[in-house]
């Protein structure tokens, strides 16, 4: 609900609606009144209509991104624009977008460069969003989407055709980023080989991707036979138990040498170090899994010189929104890709502490909360 009291040319107009929140470190996340500003200059107010569950949430609650709580989460959204500040082009009420968390400022010097995915200086909404008490609210990945309403800077909001939400919103982060550290940052070659470790929703996302950019093998990997099942229905077209081996039964399904190309979709030292190893000499590693900030990783140096070939990280995929949004629902609608197979549950706002025990039991790809 919106409330505007007497003088509604002097009272901001503020609206107050329910969001799911992580008030500290390990605690279990509650249902708060969150209070979100009308939106300014360069700002959209968006009526959230679904919002995936995400690791990356997870690691928020766990304090493993920063410690700026209390977190208002949720970044992984759908939902229709229900107002723009003044000087908004890009979108207007009633359109249907995917949020997005990498909002390009088109002046750093990434930007300028002509590399606008790496943009060191992307946009998110000026106002804050606060409980009702006035406490500042952090929003996961600048965006705060487990939320009836999320007030987003304008560039956040890529405009897409109006399909069904639940699949929509898992564009704005974890499949774009899987699907995107397969084509764009590997970028997987035609007639490359292809391990996946950690088949989750990104995970998958990356062996979609990898498919998609022409690999003639993709290997996943997880340590949950459930998990390696679900790979196989995006396009795996091997799997790999990771309590064995990896770097060995790697080897022993690429005639011995090596995948072209390892990603991490888990992001741990053990994992990274497993996508080293295997990867053929002079092949890619790509950390597209986060790792927390007590991880450190050693290597001897000559270790590195002597494989050769490239380690990268992806941030996003590192997508374009407004290309790459699209493209990934065109891909869906003609049935080459299954985008709505990543959608385990629908679940409410106040489901997400249970979708997370879902998730550590592997028991889901992503439960959707859908308002
Ligand atoms: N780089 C980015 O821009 C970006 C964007 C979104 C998410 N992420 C990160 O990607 C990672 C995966 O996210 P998700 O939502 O898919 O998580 P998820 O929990 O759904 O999936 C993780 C998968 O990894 C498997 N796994 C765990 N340990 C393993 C091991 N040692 N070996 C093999 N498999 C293992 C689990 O069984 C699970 O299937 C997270 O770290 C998340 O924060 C990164
Ligand atoms: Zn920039
Ligand atoms: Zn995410």
């Amino acid at each position: 609900m919106a409330y505007r009291p007497c003088f509604p040319s002097e009272v901001p107009v503020v609206h107050e609606v329910r969001g799911v929140v992580a008030l500290g470190k390990g605690a279990p996340v509650s249902i708060e009144t969150v209070l979100v500003p009308d939106p300014g200059p360069g700002e959209a107010l968006v009526k959230v209509q679904a919002c995936g569950v995400c690791h990356t949430d997870l690691h928020y609650r766990e304090g493993g991104i920063n410690d700026d709580f209390p977190f208002l989460l949720g970044h992984e959204a759908a939902g229709v624009v229900e107002a723009v500040g003044p000087d908004v082009s890009n979108v207007e009420p009633g359109d249907f977008v995917v949020l997005n968390w990498r909002a390009v400022c088109g002046q750093c010097r990434a930007c300028k460069r002509g590399r606008p995915w790496y943009c060191f200086a992307t946009h998110n909404a000026t106002q804050k969003m606060t409980l009702g008490d006035g406490t500042v609210l952090s929003p996961a990945l600048g965006i705060g989407a487990f939320a009836e309403k999320t007030l987003v800077a304008a560039g956040q909001c890529t405009k897409v055709p109006t399909v069904d939400p639940a699949a929509a919103g898992l564009i704005g982060c974890g499949v774009m980023a899987g699907f995107g550290a397969a084509v764009n940052t590997a970028p997987v070659q035609k007639g490359d080989t292809v391990a996946v470790i950690g088949c989750g929703g990104v995970g998958d996302a990356a062996i979609a991707g990898a498919i998609y950019a022409g690999a003639r093998q993709v290997i996943a990997v997880d340590l949950d036979d459930r998990k390696l099942a679900w790979a196989k229905g995006f396009g795996a077209t091997h799997t790999l138990n990771a309590s064995q081996d990896v770097v060995q039964g790697l080897r022993d399904l690429t005639n011995g040498v090596g995948p072209d190309v390892v990603i991490d979709a888990v992001g741990r030292p053990e994992t990274f170090r497993q996508a080293f190893d295997a990867r053929d000499l002079a092949g890619t590693a790509v950390l597209v899994g986060v790792p927390n900030p007590a991880m450190v990783w050693e290597i001897p140096l000559i270790e590195v010189f002597g494989h050769g070939g490239a380690l990268k990280s992806s941030w996003y995929g590192d997508c374009l929104p407004e290309r790459d949004f699209p493209l990934l629902i065109d891909l869906w609608q003609q049935d080459r890709f299954a985008l709505d197979k990543f959608v385990t549950e629908r679940i409410p706002l106040d489901g997400v502490e249970e979708a997370f025990h879902k998730m550590e039991r592997g028991e889901v790809l992503r439960s959707v909360v859908v308002l």
